[in-house]
């Protein structure tokens, strides 16, 4: 069983269970037309990102790193008429993208991108006071994890919940001797949550479109 397969398997659950939508159709359109990576994640997993928010009945959610906005719209769609999302990208070029790709889904008085490394800008939204986040994502630069993981738990409240994306990386991530900075990065990052006493989590392997690799899944405690 290979990528073909799951490739096959991927595309049915999607037909079967994810329904077309034109804005996210169109965002990633616009992100192939402007030669962005396809890092995004696949439909059935920002159905899955969609589905969390409504579950959690989130109003205020965190992104770190928004590239063509994909996983943002999945996440803000999900979101009542008076719910707000930030999301954070390094790249100015890739936030212009991704605003226009959120202003064609209607979503612009919904969603905040804010340009520049994420660790900058977090430390910007503590300096405003802001608001503590229902749910966080973190999917940026994977090195930085482990900071981010940190903000999350700052920027967050008891029944908040944080997911990070990549964290298997076909499997690398349990090759202790591997010295991939980004490989290190979510390795830290799963062993940071793991021991973490406000944090209680999962992570759960994921094959698809994208390949193999996976989500952490954690709800913030109480103190
Ligand atoms: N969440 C998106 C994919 C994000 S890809 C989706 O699923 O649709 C990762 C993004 O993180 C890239 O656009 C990259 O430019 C951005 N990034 C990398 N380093 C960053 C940093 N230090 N601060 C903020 N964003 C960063
Ligand atoms: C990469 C980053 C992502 O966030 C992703 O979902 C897939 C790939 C990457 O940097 O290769
Ligand atoms: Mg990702």
């Amino acid at each position: 069983m290979g990528q073909e397969r799951w490739t096959e398997v991927d595309e049915f659950i999607t037909r079967a269970l994810v329904p077309d939508d034109a804005e996210l159709s169109a965002a990633l359109r616009a992100n192939a037309e402007a030669g962005l990576p396809q890092h995004d994640v696949s439909p059935a997993q920002g159905k899955l990102l969609h589905l969390l928010v409504r579950l959690q009945g989130a109003r205020r959610i965190l992104e770190i790193g928004t590239l063509g906005g994909y996983s943002t719209i999945w996440l803000a769609k999900a979101l009542p008429p008076s719910g707000r999302l930030t999301s954070l990208e390094l790249d100015a070029g890739r936030a212009a993208i991704a605003r226009a790709n959120i202003r064609r889904a209607g979503l612009e008085g919904v969603v905040e991108v804010r340009v520049g490394p994420a660790l900058e800008t977090l430390q910007t939204l503590k300096a405003e006071g802001v608001p503590s986040f229902d749910l966080v994502f973190i999917d940026a630069d994977k090195p930085n994890n482990p900071r981010y993981l940190e903000w999350a738990v700052a920027l967050t409240h008891p029944g908040s919940i944080i997911i990070g994306d990549n964290v298997v990386r076909d499997g690398a991530v349990s090759e202790l001797s591997n010295a991939d900075p980004n490989v290190v990065g979510v390795r830290q990052f799963l062993e940071d949550i793991g021991r973490h006493p406000r944090l209680s989590a999962t992570a759960i392997q994921t094959v698809g479109i994208k390949g193999y690799d996976g989500f952490v899944l954690a709800l913030v405690l109480p103190p």
